[in-house]
């Protein structure tokens, strides 16, 4: 018997390798079709075949989550969980500090005073809030907006840890020291951290002032200004809009 490294004529390697070819594209094109044919947004009816397992839905667990959590006593002071807000494909976060009363009251992250000031530095960057994702450290506010407590970060943290491994940014930018504090573990304080990317699990991380620390310290907008135009430059903003007036409230 002629085995394939011995082929009997030069009609016998043509032949040979005319098959091989369209072996080949037939691979190609199974592995094509099938490709295709998986369409992750939608669960498909199963046909009485075996039962294929869902994906996890990471999501929808981490709501489920945080939206039960009884962790630490804020849970029983709180109106509703903020949980977060926006892309959550986005390229850029801005993480917080906690919860105040507006968004106690509506679930949502800044909405409030300092939350129109951070909608303003969104949109001096050329983007809107849609386009980024926002949260905080803490999920639920601390009564009369008091600082969040160590226990409370420590017990709080592995949410925000899940929601950013999620999103996967390409930059982090943490807003006032907790923030900073919390997310690079350390006690420097930010205006010594402030200015750099430092990098949080692989992401950059640009830490910066809270829009509430700008409210009483109108100065530190060119600051913040000279970060956020650090962070534009990192994902390839253009600059146009460049103006420190533009983030005024
Ligand atoms: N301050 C924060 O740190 N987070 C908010 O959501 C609102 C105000």
């Amino acid at each position: 018997m002629t085995d394939i490294l011995s082929p009997s004529s030069p009609e016998e390697i043509r032949r040979r390798l005319l098959s091989v070819v369209k072996s080949v594209k037939g691979q190609v094109q199974n592995a094509e079709s099938l490709y295709v044919s998986v369409d992750v947004s939608k669960p498909r009816p199963r046909r009485g075949g075996p039962a294929v397992a869902e994906p996890p839905d990471l999501w929808r667990d981490l709501n489920r989550d945080v939206a039960g959590c009884e962790r630490c006593m804020l849970s029983k002071t709180r109106k509703n969980v903020v949980f977060g807000d926006g892309n959550r494909f986005a390229r850029l976060v801005f993480v917080g500090e906690a919860p105040g009363a507006d968004e106690d009251e509506q679930g949502l992250p800044f909405v409030g005073r300092a939350g129109q000031l951070l909608t303003n530095i969104i949109r001096a960057m050329g983007l809107e809030r849609k386009d980024v994702y926002i949260c905080n450290i803490l999920k639920c506010r601390p009564p009369g907006n008091r600082n969040p407590l160590p226990e409370e970060i420590r017990l709080c943290e592995p949410y925000l840890k899940r929601q950013l491994s999620l999103i996967s940014p390409e930059v982090i930018c943490a807003m006032g020291s907790f923030a900073a504090k919390t997310l690079l573990k350390t006690e420097t304080p930010i205006s010594a951290l402030r200015g750099r990317f430092h990098i949080y699990e692989g992401i950059k991380l640009m830490p910066t002032y809270h829009p509430a620390y700008l409210l009483r310290n109108p100065p530190a907008k060119k600051q913040v200004w000279e970060d956020v135009q650090l962070i534009m430059k990192e994902i390839g903003l253009g600059a146009e809009s460049s103006q420190v007036k533009e983030v005024s409230p």
